[in-house]
């Protein structure tokens, strides 16, 4: 067997658009080969709904199936009932509505209140003349009558069989609706296989040949309820069912009949797509980090040496010799032990020095972890989550599940104890993060650290202490989100994975969330997202994630992130080399979604819109090229000089899409150029736009964060280089000032609102060598999360 062919259900009779939300779009979108036409009564459609249906088809060359008799009264006692529907299907065929169709399919479904046999009788009938009929006028038209191995709806399995051997188009199908029911309620794999098995004896014995699956209900829960389960879930239950279709050697597929087909269809193409070939057991999973499911961290008034914990922390600066405040406390408990390991030599307080001593019942407290924070005079922000970074690691090694800490730097000059907490909060959360997802085996062994308390001695100052702990544990999982999505292979973190996560994150925090999908980008007219989407197959999504929605009264702070979830260059081809890192190339995204989380989590008082123009890029047949002109959503027109530089494409729609909002800022984030990463290296991202205070606020908020943006000149004379002679504008400016042409290019889509534009190339990711920044909380390789904490600081800074 080679594939398995797939189908959904067609248009379910609520739907406002036949022509839009309807199965025949998923179709094409999904690339599926088969649908279902469940509602017949869209054949007495209007001629212009009719044309437009019939139009779609044939652009898809979707096999249409149509569901008989019920609900056209096919199996209806009164003559003039059945006479009338035969009559407006044969219409419908002969004004040319099905003939897209390479398969009409009609399913013999029934629901009646006469018994069995009579209905089978008088339906039998019918159906048969009208395939009959149909074929007769040309068309490819197939009966399906449901069969569940013993029992057909026509009659016995015999009787079924007899009728597919005596009358051209009639082919047996069995319905899962009723293998469900024959399975329970569990859709395991082994489960699953053996009822296949199970039906091919006895179909087999009964000389059945070809079998199709009509594959339904497989969304419900587990006690049958009606609300689909969750994406992930759902999609374990179709890899497995696949697995077992797959293994059985089904040929055909339908998916329908549920109130949810759109899911359906989506999560078992997805499914399909991506476990294919791979056995059950050895099946990947999808987890979203949860809020505080790493660690709790706790606040505390008292002293520190009165602890009772496993392990305290305590500080040192560098040339120290006589400890004071905690640190001295603890030395003075202590009977001057840490004086003694300073007055030895054996430790000079240097930045992420770490001394572990053991106390001896001299405190409750079994060890003392001292950290060296470096010179005082260099000290920062950033060296406590630096130190509280380093601290948490070695802690985790030790085997420690809960530890005590001092706020490093808070009682500092310079440095508030609220953000001093936050930093130690943001370096403990960050430091500890790993990416073991798709890891089956995993080397260490280490416990997770359950439990941090930050003890703080002037009890008036435990509010604040409180706030900040609580600000950077948000913003630092935030980022751990972040890392998570861009860490995810790129067959995993797809746009429709994007979206599924932007409406996880909208349900768990009280946000808006709205996707859109191909058809309605295209109804609104986001030529350059969609010209980018045309080189892959898998669906394009634009993300609307919402804060505040509701709330006219706020300040609209809009942002915009790059989504393409691989970048492969598309036509203008990169090298191979490296090219996986091209996954990375949502990150942008990835921040937006992640900010939107924490700025919900904090309920800020904004209303803060994120938006995700979500694709990849991708070579094909289909592809966008250089040389075509894309007509974007701003009316302007771009010419293609190079298919690589395609993040500045859709970024152009979300732009020209975010003035609807008409927001006092709007700031985008994007892995846009190669040209950033030669200019600054990986130190800090680039920093452009058109409104200088913005730009200032964001640079500002980079120093505050440790994630550092610089700026760069946006200078009129730089746009030459990205005009066209054929379009309003073109996709690129040459080599130089490579990063600042992309900003100058985004620039002519942000217009009526304040805009600054963050180039993240060089920060989102890390490796281990001197190019990049050195920092316990950075992992050594893998994603940084950089811009969730730049933006979280930005925006608490806009409403102070
Ligand atoms: N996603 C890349 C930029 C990039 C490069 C991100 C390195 C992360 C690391 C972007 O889409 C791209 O390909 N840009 C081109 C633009 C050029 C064709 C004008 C580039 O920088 O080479
Ligand atoms: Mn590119
Ligand atoms: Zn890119």
């Amino acid at each position: 067997m080679e594939s398995l062919l797939f189908g959904t259900a067609g248009i379910p009779a609520s739907s406002p658009k036949p022509d839009s939300r309807s199965g025949i779009v998923h179709i094409r979108e999904l690339g599926l080969d088969c649908m279902e036409l469940a509602w017949v009564r869209r054949v007495s459609m209007g001629e212009k709904t009719a044309a437009k249906v019939r139009q779609k088809a044939e652009e898809c060359r979707v096999a249409l199936s149509v569901h008989a008799p019920y609900y056209i009264n096919l199996n209806s006692a009164e003559a003039d009932k059945v006479a009338a529907s035969r009559e407006r299907i044969l219409k419908a065929a002969r004004a040319g509505w099905l003939c897209g169709a390479r398969n009409i399919v009609f399913h013999a479904a029934f629901y009646h209140d006469d018994p069995p046999e009579v209905v089978y009788e008088r339906v039998k009938g019918h159906l048969v003349e009208l395939i009959q009929e149909l074929r007769a006028e040309g068309n490819d038209t197939v009966l399906r009558p449901e069969t569940t191995g013993k029992q057909s709806q026509f009659g016995t399995l015999e009787e079924l069989l007899a009728l597919s051997r005596d009358v051209e188009g009639v082919a047996p199908c069995v319905d899962f609706a009723h293998l469900h029911a024959r399975t329970g309620q569990n859709n395991s794999y082994e489960e699953f296989a053996a009822i296949l098995s199970s039906i091919e004896k006895e179909l087999g014995q009964a000389g059945l040949e070809d079998m199709h699956i009509h594959l339904s209900g497989i969304e419900y829960g587990p006690k049958g309820e009606r609300e689909h389960i969750m994406l992930a879930e759902a999609d374990m239950r179709y890899v497995e069912v696949l697995q077992a279709l797959k293994d059985f050697g089904v040929k055909g597929l339908l998916v329908c009949e549920s109130p949810y087909q759109e899911v359906d269809a989506l999560v078992m193409q997805k499914a399909y797509r991506r476990y294919g070939t791979i056995a059950p057991q050895g099946r990947a999973k999808i987890k979203m980090r949860d809020k505080g499911r790493d660690m709790e961290i706790a606040v505390k008034a008292g002293q520190i040496q009165q602890e009772e914990a496993e392990l305290i922390v305590v500080n040192l600066f560098e040339g120290v010799k006589t400890p004071g405040g905690a640190t001295g406390a603890v030395d003075k408990a202590l009977g001057g032990l840490i004086t003694d390991l300073i007055a030895s030599g054996d430790f000079t307080g240097e930045l992420n020095e770490l001394a572990v001593l053991y106390t001896q019942g001299a405190i409750p407290a079994k060890r003392v972890m001292v950290v060296g924070l470096g010179k005082e005079e260099e000290f920062d922000l950033d060296r406590v989550r630096d130190a509280a970074g380093t601290v948490a690691k070695r802690v985790r090694q030790l085997g420690v599940k809960s530890y005590s800490t001092i706020v490093h730097g808070g009682g500092q000059a310079g440095l508030s104890v609220e953000m001093a907490s936050q930093a130690v909060a943001e370096g403990t959360i960050l430091a500890l993060y790993k990416f073991l997802e798709h890891k089956s085996t995993s080397d260490e062994e280490e416990t997770e650290i359950e439990q941090l308390t930050l003890v703080e001695f002037d009890a008036n100052k435990l509010p604040q202490v409180e706030e900040g702990a609580r600000i950077g544990q948000v913003a630092a999982e935030s980022a751990c989100l972040v890392r998570d999505l861009v860490n995810h292979p790129p067959n995993v973190a797809t746009p429709t994975m994007l979206a599924q996560t932007a409406r996880q994150l909208a349900e768990e925090h009280g946000l808006r969330c709205q996707v859109l999908d191909e058809e309605q980008m295209a109804e609104l007219g986001m030529g350059a997202l969609l010209g980018v989407a045309q080189g892959t197959q898998e669906p394009a999504r634009f993300i609307i994630l919402e804060h505040n929605a509701d709330r006219k009264d706020l300040d609209t702070i809009v942002l915009v992130g790059k989504g393409l979830t691989f970048d492969s260059g598309g036509l203008s081809i990169k090298s191979g080399e490296g090219m996986e890192k091209m996954k990375t190339d949502m990150a942008g995204g990835a921040v937006v979604l992640a900010t939107l989380r924490a700025a919900g989590i904090l309920d800020l008082p904004l209303h803060v819109v994120g938006l995700v123009p979500a694709t990849e890029n991708l070579p094909g047949g289909r592809a966008y090229k250089p040389g075509d002109v894309l007509h974007s959503l701003s009316g302007q027109t771009i010419e293609i000089i190079s298919t690589d530089a395609e993040g500045r494409l859709i970024l152009a729609d979300a732009l020209a899409y975010a003035q609807r909002y008409e927001p006092q800022a709007v700031v985008d984030l994007a892995t846009l150029t190669g040209a950033c990463v030669v200019a600054l290296g990986h130190m800090a991202s680039g920093l452009m736009g058109t409104d200088a205070e913005l730009v200032a606020r964001l640079k500002r908020a980079g120093q505050t964060s440790a994630e550092l943006a610089w700026e760069l000149p946006l200078l009129k004379e730089y746009y030459r280089q990205i005009e066209s002679t054929v379009a309003d504008v073109k996709n690129t400016g040459g080599r130089p000032a490579g990063a600042i042409t992309a900003g100058a290019f985004l620039s002519k889509f942000a217009q009526g609102y304040p805009w600054a534009h963050l180039d993240i190339a060089g920060t989102t990711w890390i490796e281990r060598d001197k190019t990049y920044p050195l920092r316990s909380y950075l992992p050594t390789p893998g994603a940084t999360g950089v811009g969730v904490r730049l933006l979280v600081q930005f925006l608490r800074d806009w409403v102070q």
